[in-house]
């Protein structure tokens, strides 16, 4: 593996998480460098089985050569799908570190980072048709107004919409400093890069459709692991994070828990963390990329 591809966060956390066992089949959704996947093999045995996904065709390279290792190029919205057409019913342990990797992040052409002039692309998986332009160029005023407030939680979601609606009857917005140049009255003083980050961050949960897909899978997980079976999932905004602790308590992600004729909770999961777990001192001074991290674990009932 490239050594700057990606450094696991919460490692050592999310393989306690998983309770492993040692001939049990696993899940790793989000393979990205690898990091928590080599970290599963060592602690599987001859017979266990490690399942990874991920999306994006450059975490191919980063593939293991180890006969319990299984890559599978699709989003993880078809866990359920995948794993039938590898023969697998049911698994021990499901694995998701969700969002882009480092590498993603620091290429300057995948258009995911605020820091490099590029084209506003933000494709995790690069077949797919739609693009951060796309979006910009070719939706609704009150849709990006929508995608800003709701993903992004920005100030000033409506005019910057009508901003971007306006300017664009022009010019297409095709790469960061045109779409800077159209949004500057928008951006205030001295809070630039929050602000920048904040835009950047509605657009690729739009382009990647990152909630719709968590809820899909979270939904699959509770079919595809067996009892006692572990989930753990790791989040890096409260849009992910909400239907994640929803999900875990609840088996839904809005509403109150559903209750059998008896009055008995019916729900897919017991938590295992009332309290998401978050990076430590050591690891946030060593990995800046943890600093947002909240790990949740559920057992299936
Ligand atoms: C934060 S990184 C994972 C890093 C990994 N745990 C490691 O240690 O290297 C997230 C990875 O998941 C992939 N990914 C994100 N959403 C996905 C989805 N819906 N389906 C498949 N892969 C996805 C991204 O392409 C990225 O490579």
């Amino acid at each position: 593996m490239e050594n700057n591809y990606h450094v696991p966060v919460l490692l050592k956390e999310c393989i306690e998480g998983l309770a492993i066992n040692p001939s049990g089949v696993y899940v790793d959704v989000t393979f990205g460098g690898g990091g928590h996947s080599r970290e599963i093999l060592k602690h599987l045995g001859k017979d266990g089985v490690l399942i990874a996904f991920d999306q994006d065709p450059d975490a191919q390279r980063n593939k293991i050569d180890d006969p319990r290792f299984h890559f599978v190029d699709q989003n993880f919205s078809f866990l359920k799908n995948n794993l039938r057409l590898l023969g697998i019913k049911q698994v021990d342990g499901i694995l998701a570190d969700l969002g882009v990797s480092s590498h993603q992040f620091n290429e300057p052409e995948r258009g995911f980072s605020i820091r490099f002039d590029a084209d506003l692309d933000m494709r995790m998986d690069k077949q797919r048709a739609l693009t951060a332009a796309i979006v910009l160029n070719t939706y609704s005023e009150e849709n990006l107004h929508k995608i800003f407030g709701l993903y992004g939680e920005v100030q000033n979601a409506k005019s910057l919409a009508r901003t971007i609606a306006t300017a664009r009857l022009d010019t297409p917005i095709q790469t960061l400093e045109g779409f800077k140049k159209v949004i500057t009255a928008h951006i205030p003083r001295g809070k630039e890069n929050k602000y920048m980050a904040q835009v950047f961050q509605a657009l690729r949960i739009e382009v990647n459709a990152e909630i719709e897909v968590l809820e899909r899978f979270l939904e699959q997980t509770a079919d595809v692991l067996k009892q006692g079976g572990r989930l753990v999932v790791m989040s890096y905004h409260s849009l992910e994070d909400r239907p994640v602790k929803n999900f875990l308590a609840k088996g839904k992600f809005r509403g109150e828990v559903e209750k059998d004729f008896f009055g008995n909770d019916q729900k897919p999961f017991k938590v295992i963390t009332r309290k998401a777990i978050v990076a430590d001192v050591e690891e946030l001074a060593r990995n800046s990329r943890s600093r947002s991290a909240k790990l949740r674990i559920g057992e299936r009932l």
